[in-house]
């Protein structure tokens, strides 16, 4: 993994105005390109991706199969050829894997490990190190499975072979698409049946491609269900464009007056469009055209003009539908007018950073009134045409080697006074690679520093 200390943003308002203009596309979708790689392997026959994100995050879920012995073809332009070697076809890799701050790789490699006939360690970064393990280690040993972490219940996993694993009927007690997926997962390999319940809707892309591998998954209201023993075949995939990275050129675009941009080909997974919902809450000027479906997955292209934003009080279901997208989404209640209240959000305590201290600090730095909470914030926005931060010396912020908080506090800048200086920003690479260039294409001031 890349030093994150060694790489700050600078963003720096424009005197001509900020806004964000034009039409792009932002790389694949991260959930979808870390599962394309798993399902492919463990297919029978040729699984061909294209659109697939080349961050780092996704490419360890890739070197981790070639290290299982799966041939995989690319990336070369977003197009991926994975050799499928069958459920039983994985060979046991020639140390430990390591897949940095990917917490999607760690949690759902746990599962589809468990199922192995190898020894295998699973390690990480130290933010992935520190974050919690024990939720997919305690369901997946209640199906048998034989996994040692640390004492905390964090990495390394190491996850030794059993005879055989058998499904469990289970509630989860957090709404993770995490867990449910490394359950699915572990339930390929399991004797009879594994169900597992959410108690909030979880995006469903494992489900989703699953069934397009050829696989049955049932489901029932909140209940999902597959049974062990069965085949996956080969397919064709198209990842759509993620969301999760379209959100900060959403609030940017929102935030910035003048703004008028279209991102092509997003995923618009029922799932995952919490961040639509809550801005266009907020008065946000969203437009969803063309749509259609892409690899089983709905996407369109989104259209988002600035507008004046109002605070709100964030509904509760919408929480695990926006869950990586309330760095951003703070931004845009610092920019608002009134307060933006957000509950029932711990969740974001245990992502790659504890987001809602490091984005309370940051917003702090840059003059917003903020009371963080155990379970969410409260953000006093500035009001419509506000203007954040300091004249003259530039806002220092601390990512705390967070990619979202990063990319969070570079469009920040579009609505501050001075320049902002962005800490800790080499983990930006994890889930959109490009992003400093992308954005500076739409009409942000933003260069790249290597201290
Ligand atoms: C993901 C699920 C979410 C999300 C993460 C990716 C996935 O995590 O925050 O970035 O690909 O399944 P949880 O399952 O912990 O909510």
């Amino acid at each position: 993994m890349s030093n994150a200390a060694d790489l700050q943003l600078l963003v720096s308002p424009d005197r001509e105005g900020n806004a964000l203009l034009g039409r792009l596309r932002v790389p694949g979708d991260k959930s979808i390109s870390h599962r394309s790689i798993m399902l492919g392997a463990i297919a029978e026959g040729e699984t061909h991706i294209s659109g697939f994100l080349e961050g780092a995050d996704a490419l360890a879920t890739l070197s981790a199969f070639r290290r299982m012995g799966v041939e995989i073809e690319g990336p070369d332009r977003g197009e991926v050829r994975v050799r499928g070697v069958g459920l039983r076809g994985l060979k046991a890799p020639d140390g430990p894997l390591d897949v940095g701050n990917s917490g999607t790789s760690m949690r759902l490699l746990a599962g589809l490990l468990a199922g192995q006939a190898f020894t295998c360690t699973l390690i990480g970064d130290d933010s992935l190190t520190r974050r919690p393990m024990r939720r997919v280690t305690e369901p997946l040993r209640l199906m048998g499975a034989r996994i040692a972490t640390a004492e905390q219940g964090t990495a390394p996993l190491t996850i030794d072979p059993v005879p055989s694993l058998h499904g469990i009927d289970y509630a989860m007690p957090v709404a993770s698409a995490q867990v449910k997926s490394s359950l699915l997962l572990a339930g390929l390999y399991a004797q009879g049946e594994t169900c597992v319940s959410e108690p909030a809707p979880t995006r469903d892309h494992t489900e989703r491609m699953l069934t397009g591998f050829g696989y049955s998954v049932r489901r029932n209201a909140n209940r999902v269900c597959l049974t062990g023993g069965g085949r996956l075949i080969g397919a064709r995939l198209q990842v759509p464009a993620d969301i999760s990275s379209a959100a900060f050129l959403l609030v940017g675009a929102s935030i910035a007056a003048g703004s008028d941009l279209t991102l092509e080909g997003v995923g618009i997974n029922p799932t995952r469009v919490g961040v639509i919902n809550i801005l266009r809450a907020m008065g946000a000027d969203i437009e969803l055209l063309d749509r259609r479906t892409a690899g089983g997955e709905p996407v369109a292209d989104i259209r988002v003009r600035s507008a004046p934003l109002k605070g709100i009080t964030i509904p509760v279901d919408q929480v695990p539908l926006a869950i990586d997208e309330f760095p951003a989404l703070f931004v845009a209640a610092a920019c608002a007018s009134g307060e933006t209240i957000l509950t029932g959000a711990e969740e974001l305590r245990v992502k790659e950073s504890d987001r809602i201290q490091v984005m309370a600090d940051g917003l702090a730095v840059l003059g917003i009134e903020v009371e963080p909470r155990p379970d969410g914030i409260r953000v006093s926005g500035a009001g419509v045409g506000a203007m954040l931060g300091a004249r003259r010396r530039a806002s220092e912020v601390d990512t705390h080697g967070d990619h979202r908080i990063a990319m969070s506090f570079a469009i920040a800048a579009l609505r501050t006074l001075g320049p902002v200086a962005i800490r800790d920003c080499a983990n930006v690479n994890t889930s959109f690679p490009g992003f400093a260039a992308l954005a500076r294409s739409a009409g942000l001031a933003i260069d790249e520093h290597r201290l």
